[in-house]
């Protein structure tokens, strides 16, 4: 008798349905899984045989084949036990047919407890699209399962408690579906960072429009401080956009089994001794990396220079096309990594070149050679490469009030908004994406313009890329400026974020 259970997989961040075969055939007993199962879909075979004795059933002594189709595809974790446990009941005749449109994953533990997996979201958001109407998930898993329109889920705490309620003895209620609720928790705010003016006007246009930051300035002028205050000034998150971050943390098992919607933009600041697998992920079990953990919001690289190169260069292709590729020995897969880069530096080893102070000991070429760490392509792909000079000391000591988050915040939404507009319909979210086909249409200069940007382009030996870049920023300052048309003014600003004394 062969018995199908309707279960479901991952692959990258997208599900996919399995069907679990289990089919008992006389013959010397034995236990074998086949369809592509790694070393954790295997082992399921002694957490199952273990689980069917605790809950009092009698394990079948035949020959028991279970297949996970399709066979093709690489099954990888511990979701099929659940699954699996109960194909072999039914198979045993110890439970009736399942519903036909229920699918279950889950974990075992030997008693038979069920575990939460990783990656409920998107299996959850297939099963929906596939017709499947209720969903058995690990109780911890239940809440984000619940994210998921048009399917009821079913939060499972052990396999006792899933047989009674299968065989009708004791009904499991559906889980409550989960609502966001506004979360309050303060961020650290910009009204903390006494004067530097300029920087955060820079900040501003880089959170309007989404563009990519660099700051440099000797150690204490504060842009860690400032770094970590760009979340609160950033517009919030779009239902959407939360929903495709949520889908990625769930796959790397980061969500909140409590609040397991990502409402916040995520802010990532890797160490710099990440490797490359884990900045852009990767590894025999693919799991995103930083980039793709950052997708929707920041990539904070503090301390640029000591960065792995290798690391480095994995960001390149990510930052011009928002995805990254991870190749894998059964195939390429890709991730969304769709992010918003900034990073700080010192601009020398010492780290004092430039201060007034004097006191760099720093000779030239070892300043160049400094510098010279952080690649060309990379630093091409920086829009605005920003100076934070050290703070003044009646800015530091006075502590005058300053603009808080809300106030740069609601100007940010309000340049958002006009980009919302312009690029209804697109799937373009903010003018740093902007594709060089839209560019000539919205980013049109008056002949002061043209000048200006003529005179830019050869003066700082421009690339094709930083005058398109220029153009988008020149477009978020109109935005801010609540203007049509980029003024010469929009672009000189621009232009000058690109234009800097330390990188030349
Ligand atoms: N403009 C400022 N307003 C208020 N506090 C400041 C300012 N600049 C620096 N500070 C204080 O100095 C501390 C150090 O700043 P921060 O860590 O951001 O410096 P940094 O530029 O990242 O230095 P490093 O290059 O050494 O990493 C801050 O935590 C804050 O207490
Ligand atoms: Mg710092
Ligand atoms: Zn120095």
């Amino acid at each position: 008798m062969v018995v199908s259970v309707r279960s479901l997989g991952l692959s990258g961040i997208s599900g996919y349905e399995v069907s679990v075969e289990c089919s008992l055939s006389g013959g010397l007993p034995s236990f074998e899984v086949v369809g592509l199962p790694d070393a954790a879909v295997r082992e399921s075979r002694e957490r199952v045989r273990s689980a069917v004795k605790n809950c009092g059933a009698k394990f079948p002594v035949s020959r028991i084949t279970v297949n996970l189709a399709p066979a093709r595809v690489r099954k990888e974790g511990t979701l099929y036990d659940l699954p699996i446990f109960l194909g072999l009941l039914c198979a045993a005749d110890e439970l009736k047919a399942l519903p036909p449109d229920a699918a279950f994953v889950g974990e075992l533990s030997l008693s038979g407890a069920v575990r939460g997996v990783t990656g409920i979201l998107p299996m959850a958001l297939h099963a929906a699209r596939c017709g499947i109407r209720s969903l058995y998930v690990p109780a911890e898993n239940a809440a984000e399962a619940t994210l998921a329109d048009g399917i009821q889920v079913y939060g499972v705490r052990d396999v006792n408690e899933l047989v009674a309620h299968l065989r009708g003895e004791a009904p499991i209620a559906p889980a409550p579906v989960w609502h966001p609720v506004a979360d309050q928790r303060p961020l650290p705010d910009m009204a903390d960072v006494m004067g530097q003016e300029n920087v955060k006007r820079a900040l501003e246009v880089a959170a309007a429009g989404g563009h990519n930051v660099l700051l440099i300035g000797s150690p204490g002028s504060g842009k860690s401080m400032l770094a970590r205050r760009l979340p609160s000034i950033l517009p919030p998150m779009r239902y959407e956009e939360s929903m495709q971050t949520t889908e990625i943390y769930s796959v790397a098992g980061l969500t909140d089994a409590a609040a397991p919607l990502v409402t916040h933009r995520p802010f990532r600041a890797p160490h710099h001794t990440a490797s490359p697998v884990s900045l852009s992920g990767g590894g025999t079990i693919p799991r995103p990396g930083e980039i793709s953990l950052a997708h929707n919001g920041v990539l904070f690289l503090d301390e640029l220079p000591e960065f792995d190169k290798a690391a480095l260069e994995t960001l390149r292709a990510p930052l011009e096309d928002g995805v990254v590729t991870i190749t894998r020995v059964s195939g390429s897969l890709t991730l969304p990594s769709r992010f918003m880069l900034v990073c700080a530096m010192n601009p020398c080893r010492c780290g004092w070149y430039g201060h007034p102070s004097g006191r760099c000991t720093c000779s030239a070429p070892q300043v160049e050679s400094y510098l010279r760490r952080i690649s060309g392509p990379l630093l091409d792909r920086i829009d605005m490469h920003i100076e934070v000079p050290s703070v003044e000391y009646d800015a530091m000591r006075r502590r005058t009030p300053q603009e808080d988050s809300a106030a740069v915040r609601r100007r940010v939404d309000a340049a958002r908004s006009r980009q919302t507009e312009r690029f209804a319909g697109t799937g373009i979210t903010c003018n740093a994406y902007m594709p060089p086909s839209m560019i000539g249409q919205y980013c049109a200069l008056d002949s002061a313009g043209e000048a200006l940007m003529k005179n830019a382009f050869d003066r700082l030996g421009l690339t094709g890329r930083s005058h398109d870049r220029i153009l988008r920023m020149a477009r978020t300052i109109a935005d801010l400026d609540g203007s049509e048309q980029i003024a010469p003014s929009h672009l000189a600003e621009a232009i000058q974020y690109r234009s800097n004394n330390i990188l030349k």
